[in-house]
């Protein structure tokens, strides 16, 4: 039985193994995991993340040909094919802190599997990596091995979150890197055959290493340029009179860009995005290239605009102050149908709101009390530069001013305003009325993400901001 090890039980190691133990039940696939409280979710009927049909795919394969384990040690030395899924975050500190990739998580899975190894091996960087991380990688693994053969394989992860299993199911393309040699073409193929059990063959491309490396960053880079551009257009809407959601949809219909990608919002979040940009920017300014670097910055500078615009706006609508007004804040993870929240936008907004002394009723259908809390308590590390609204001191006694509550009805009692800043569903479907008679007046309403119907919020009786539309 071929044997697959997983490093790394997060949001990209737990669903993509779990997919490939549903879709090759000949092959017996163990996630492994530094993190023991991690291992035990997925052990347990509480899965440490949220993502449509995860349940089932774990429930179906779970201890059948699907393991979860903190024995990293014995697991490495047991698989034929290792897929590392570990997290590849912005430096904080050193040399590149705030926009190299951090290599540290990776670097140990690589020790490991050097000094577990006693049989030859498939390495697969499954996380993102600036471009030819795999030789550095390679370096780590031959001077450590003990005349064990590795072939490094770049094989990035293009599923999104909320939509995790169904883009493990059904992707557009799989993409393999890996060396143009005899061993390097043969280590394609064997994980080539592993994705033919579900998906045809048209749709495995295979490149060289640093072609699979990079195209992940790019891909990453050219979704961000496309929200910030369709945000910049948002700004020019709100100036003359146009409306985002009709130019968005005549963009659609023109066949040469498609119809995806182009939702003005409060700015995108989530870990990937403004991680990856950063990692092309340093890899940029380091081959001496300051103008691809400079071209790629401003797609992550027009996000921090657009968060800052949106604060901004609450702030000069409700007559210039929301000292000691009640705002209640509506969706806190990244995007809807999931529970993550990092990089989220509501971090910003909320930090923004509280810099000018508002107080927060925050509702958000799946993120805790307990993240939200650890969300805004962090303050800015050295990571970016974000607008000075962005990143007030957020001190003990201004946590103070927040509140969470359980559901949108509370949230919003008494509030003088209302954030939209995650477009969860039920919030489309809220009774907007009852809401109205029971807030403060004026009452407005900021929708971030252009989820409301303007026209039936103004006839209740709201003061409305969407974005990109006219006031
Ligand atoms: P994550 O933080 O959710 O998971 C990473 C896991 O790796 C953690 O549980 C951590 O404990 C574990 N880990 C770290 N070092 C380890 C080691 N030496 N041995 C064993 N376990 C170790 O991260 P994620 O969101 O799953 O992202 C992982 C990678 O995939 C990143 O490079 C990211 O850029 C990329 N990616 C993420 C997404 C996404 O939607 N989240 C999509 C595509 C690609
Ligand atoms: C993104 C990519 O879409 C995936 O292809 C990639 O694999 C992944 O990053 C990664 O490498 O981590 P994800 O961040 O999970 O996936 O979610 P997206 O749907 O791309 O949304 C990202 C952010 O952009 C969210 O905050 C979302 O609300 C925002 N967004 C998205 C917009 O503001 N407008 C849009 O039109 C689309």
């Amino acid at each position: 039985m071929v044997k697959i090890c997983g490093i790394g039980a997060g949001y990209v190691g737990g669903p993509t193994m779990a997919v490939i133990a549903l879709k090759c039940p000949e092959i017996e696939v163990t996630v492994v995991d530094i993190s023991h409280s991690r291992i035990a979710a997925w052990n347990s009927d509480h899965l440490p993340i949220y993502e449509p049909g995860l349940e089932q795919v774990v429930q179906q394969c779970r201890n059948k040909n699907l393991f979860f384990s903190t024995d990293v040690e014995k697991h490495v030395a047991e698989a034929d094919i290792i897929f590392v899924s570990v997290n590849t975050p912005t430096k904080s500190r050193g040399l590149g802190a705030g926009k190299a990739a951090d290599l540290t998580y990776w670097e140990g899975a690589a020790r490991v599997i050097a000094e577990m190894s006693k049989s030859n091996k498939i390495v697969i960087e499954k996380s993102t990596v600036p471009v030819r991380t795999a030789e550095a990688i390679e370096r780590i693994l031959t001077h450590n091995s003990n005349g064990v053969s590795f072939q490094i394989l770049s094989n990035p992860e293009f599923l999104s979150e909320g939509t995790a299993i169904e883009d493990l199911l059904n992707p557009d393309r799989v993409l393999i890197g890996g060396r143009q040699t005899p061993e390097g073409l043969l280590a394609i193929q064997t994980v080539k055959d592993i994705y033919a059990h579900w998906l045809p063959e048209d749709r495995i491309i295979t490149t060289n290493l640093w072609s699979a490396e990079l195209a992940k960053l790019a891909d990453n880079a050219f979704l961000a340029q496309r929200i910030s551009s369709i945000n910049a257009m948002s700004a020019l809407c709100e100036a003359t009179g146009a409306e985002v959601s009709e130019v968005s949809h005549a963009l659609s219909k023109n066949s040469k860009l498609g119809p995806r990608f182009l939702n003005a919002s409060v700015g995108f979040g989530g870990s990937c995005f403004q991680k990856d940009i950063l990692n092309l920017v340093y890899i940029s300014e380091s081959n001496g290239l300051t103008e691809v670097a400079n071209y790629w910055k401003q797609v992550i500078q027009m996000n921090d605009y657009q968060k800052d615009r949106f604060v901004k706006r609450v702030i000069s609508s409700m007559f210039n102050t929301v000292s000691g007004k009640k705002i209640a804040i509506l969706g806190f993870a990244f995007k809807k149908d999931t529970s993550d929240t990092r990089k989220t936008p509501s971090i910003d907004v909320c930090k923004g709101l509280m810099g000018d002394d508002a107080y927060l009723t925050i509702y958000d259908p799946r993120v805790s009390e307990d993240q939200i809390r650890r969300d805004l308590s962090l303050n800015s590390t050295v990571e970016w530069d974000h607008p000075i609204h962005l990143q007030p001191t957020i001190s003990p006694s201004t946590m103070k001013q927040v509140r969470i509550v359980k559901d949108a009805y509370e949230a919003t009692k008494d509030a003088h305003g209302i954030c939209i800043l995650t477009e969860w569903d039920e919030f489309k479907s809220l009774d907007y009325q009852r809401i109205f008679d029971n807030m403060q007046k004026p009452a407005f309403v900021f929708d971030g993400r252009n989820i409301l119907n303007v026209g039936r919020l103004r006839e209740i009786g709201f003061i409305v901001y969407s974005i990109g539309k006219p006031l």
